[in-house]
């Protein structure tokens, strides 16, 4: 049965021809063949686990739910090193002379420039937009980094950077896409491969994948963009099904996909969800996302609340997980899928019963961790 989306729907049910677009971005990830070896060879470098947890998924009356855990990423507490790590080591090999690496961040993704800058014995500058909290600041600092908070949101932040950096000279390694600026994004991209390359031996088998379905949160869509790339090239049309899921008022993707094509979100920028608060696609994610996913969904932060405590309250012998307000996005997305009466099309589309297995990404830990421990005392 095909539904039919409503202009006003918190979610959006895609039709995608999985195809790969002929653009920049997907000729530059098919060079990333070296990204599990690049990163094999960083100090600190191992898997981060594939948790399973049988109890959540009795709970919620479905096969298996599996978590990978990226709070454990290389000591930076998000999995954002894979991607800023290899886009620096690529923009070297071409460029040694770069002395000053530059971005635009929510937190995170500045946090891993700056390490990964430290680590090439490159200074790093990031700016932050307005509201970013001292926490996250203060740990992009410890890597090194000089921050500087910008009277701005995300998008406004990401166009400063961008224009200091062309001043000074100095190289911009954003996350983000947009016309003439897509081979650094695209080499971002590519890192984050690995993530998915580590499930190889467990879910990610050959010739049909363990899992059915895979939730993947998305700010620019980058993140989300790698996952649909890994998944249609190794399994074509018996990929898992992919589900989107980003903050209300940061709906960039899902607005995108009402409109058909890359448009901003008219949402107010307020979330907690600091990774995943973007207002515009990222072009070079912007095709994968419209070919390669069936689903996206907006959630309100309430719902990344309660998986940050479906998560670490674990239920009977489940593992604990602490996972921030990003990192618990994508489960947050099924649990509103699975309680919310509106979202009953989507439960249907996606076919999900008491043997689906899925799979999430706690892409980070307690990135906040005031806030983390005021969403866990607040029952
Ligand atoms: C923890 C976390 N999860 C997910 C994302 C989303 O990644 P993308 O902006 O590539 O969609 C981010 C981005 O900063 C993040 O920090």
């Amino acid at each position: 049965m095909k539904i039919k989306n409503k202009k006003d729907s918190s979610f959006y049910i895609n039709n995608p021809d999985n195809t790969f677009v002929d653009n920049t971005t997907t000729s530059i990830l098919d060079k990333c063949d070296d990204t599990k070896a690049f990163h094999s060879s960083l100090p600190g470098y191992k898997p981060t686990p594939l948790v399973h947890l049988p109890n959540l998924s009795k709970k919620y009356n479905v096969g298996n739910i599996y978590i990978k855990d990226e709070s454990f990423r290389f000591g930076l507490n998000a999995f954002k090193g894979l991607g800023a790590s290899y886009a620096i080591y690529q923009i070297l090999k071409k460029k040694s002379q770069i002395e000053t690496f530059c971005t635009a961040t929510d937190g995170n993704h500045g946090r891993a420039v700056a390490w990964s800058a430290k680590f090439f014995n490159k200074k790093a500058v990031v700016f932050v937009p307005k509201g970013t909290t001292n926490q996250r600041i203060k740990a992009i600092e410890k890597e090194g980094a000089i921050v500087e908070q910008v009277d701005g949101n995300y998008d406004k932040t990401c166009v400063y950077a961008k224009e200091v950096s062309e001043k000074n000279g100095w190289e911009l390694v954003q996350d983000t896409a947009w016309e003439n600026y897509e081979e650094i994004p695209a080499y971002i991209m590519g890192g984050y491969l690995t993530l998915f390359q580590e499930m190889e031996d467990s879910l990610h088998l050959i010739p049909n994948p363990k899992i059915d379905l895979v939730f993947l949160q998305a700010g620019v869509g980058s993140f989300a963009g790698t996952g649909i790339r890994y998944y249609l090239e190794r399994y074509g049309i018996n990929r898992p099904k992919i589900i989107i899921v980003e903050p209300t008022e940061a709906d960039a993707i899902l607005a995108s996909f009402k409109k058909g094509k890359i448009t901003t979100s008219l949402g107010n920028s307020k979330t907690i969800m600091a990774g995943l608060n973007c207002g515009t696609p990222s072009l070079g994610a912007w095709d994968l996302l419209k070919n390669g996913s069936d689903v996206s969904i907006k959630i309100d932060d309430k719902y990344s609340r309660e998986a940050i405590r479906e998560l670490y309250f674990s239920n009977g012998s489940d593992a604990k997980i602490i996972s921030g307000e990003s990192g618990a996005s994508g489960l947050a997305g099924f649990v509103a899928i699975m309680t919310e009466q509106e979202c009953k099309p989507i439960k249907e589309e996606l076919n999900i019963n008491e043997t689906t297995n899925i799979l999430f990404i706690s892409t980070e830990g307690a990135t906040d961790i005031d806030m983390f421990n005021r969403i866990i005392s607040e029952e």
